[in-house]
């Protein structure tokens, strides 16, 4: 008789889990407000709720300025446009994300170049950046990627000794800071998403943090279809750019939902390290290295690393499938590198800054970041942040599930 729930046995977990997004009568109310103004849209720009908003999220996160935005798609690319970055320069980029992240440099007509990621923050690898720099290099766009931070002295230090544009892309990481000083405030310009499965949502949304007054003016001026409005004073010209306005329904709901960051952020890092001592009992499973620099930290995904051999060789996937039949749901290839994404096929046709670097496409096959492969393919685990928002005996069972497929991995055998 079979114990494992992949092959028929009782299932670890069978309850719920916590729902995503929260929503309570003050959000209802914030939406019946706006409702009720008839002031809608994000025109005139910034409008009200989202001028407020940007500041609060900006304090928050100690920026000077927050330039709201449509999503945090448009946030990276209305980033490296306010820098002046285009056709023909290149920023360095982690492959192990979201294609937003490379695919803003293409945009731009800008060239993404590759650098691996560090084996126990899955984020990039400062000496892989270092040697990723050349003449042509302009900007470094840094992800801080599930749970951990990219090394941000480090690549504070690279960024200004090759005077390059550090943009920290922290759609994963609402709230968290390095040093005591909140991300998205460490670079040039910080990027933050709202997408529905965020820390913070409206659905959609984005925000860019800045504390250089010409790039908040330049960003304001991207995101509103390159507009110049009075006071605008710290550039010259107009730009060319598209209608990227936050509604204030979105700016609404975001108010509400930042004052909740903070209690939220707290509980699912209490729970993370909670589990992190759990799983350290485990063999053939590892979670991801904490940096004492990283003083407030936040947990988008709950990522460990899980290794075959402890399991009888069986594949990551295999696990993965296993753990969601004991009633843990989880994934494993969340992110493939991201010039195998069948979600980014660049060519030189479309794109020809690519030309020079990569030939008639960005091909697969002339790009080395073993790090991040192992960690798509191979290693990386990923448990959404709702998880640990449940309770702790419901953080007991994602042990639990684990210790039992570790116990019975010769059940997994295809
Ligand atoms: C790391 C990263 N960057 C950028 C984005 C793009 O954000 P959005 O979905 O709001 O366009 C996402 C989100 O999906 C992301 O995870």
């Amino acid at each position: 008789m079979a114990e494992l729930a992949l092959r028929g046995g009782k299932k670890t977990f069978s309850g719920f889990w916590p729902a995503w997004p929260v929503y309570g009568e003050e959000d209802e109310q914030a939406l019946v407000d706006v409702l009720r103004s008839r002031n809608w849209g994000g025109y005139p720009a910034p409008n009200q709720r989202a001028r407020e908003f940007a500041a609060a999220f900006a304090a928050a996160h100690d920026a000077r300025y927050g330039i709201c935005a449509a999503n945090g798609t448009v946030t990276l690319e209305v980033a490296l446009r306010a820098c002046g970055v285009k056709a023909g320069d290149e920023v360095i980029v982690t492959p192990y994300t979201w294609i937003a992240t490379a695919g803003a440099p293409v945009t731009v007509n800008a060239v993404p170049v590759f650098a691996d990621v560090d084996p126990d923050t899955y984020c990039l690898d400062p000496a892989a950046v270092e040697a990723a720099v050349c003449e042509r290099s302009r900007a470094i766009i840094a992800v801080h990627l599930g749970g951990s931070l990219a090394d941000l002295d480090a690549l504070v230090e690279i960024a200004d000794k090759h005077d390059l544009v550090l943009i920290e892309d922290c759609a994963h990481m609402h709230g968290a800071k390095w040093r005591g000083k909140g991300v998205g405030s460490h670079g040039q310009l910080g990027s933050f998403s709202f997408q529905s499965s965020k820390l913070m949502t409206a659905g959609e949304g984005g925000i860019i943090l800045t504390s250089d007054e010409e790039l908040e003016q330049r960003c304001q001026s991207h995101v509103n279809c390159g507009r110049k409005e009075p006071g605008y004073d710290r550039f010259e010209g107009l730009v060319f750019s598209g209608n990227y306005r936050m509604t204030e329904f979105q700016a609404a709901l975001l108010q509400v939902r930042l004052g909740h960051l903070e209690r939220e952020r707290v509980l699912r890092q209490a729970h993370a390290e909670y589990l992190d001592g759990l799983l350290a009992e485990v063999d053939g499973v590892r979670p991801m290295a904490r940096d004492e620099r990283t003083t407030h930290p936040a947990c988008y995904q709950y990522i460990f690393r899980y290794d075959p051999e402890a399991f009888g060789g069986a594949s990551r996937d295999r696990f993965v499938e296993a753990l969601c039949a004991e009633g843990v749901p989880a994934d494993g290839d969340f992110y493939v590198p991201i010039y195998r994404s069948p979600l980014f096929p660049i060519t030189a046709d479309r794109f020809p800054a690519i030309r020079e670097r990569y030939g008639e496409r960005i091909d697969p096959e002339r790009i080395d970041c073993p790090v991040a492969e192992k960690a798509a393919y191979r290693e990386a685990v990923w448990l959404h942040h709702p998880l640990l928002m449940a309770d702790k005996a419901e953080i007991d069972a994602i042990a639990e599930a684990i210790r039992k497929i570790a116990e019975h991995a010769d059940e997994l055998r295809e």
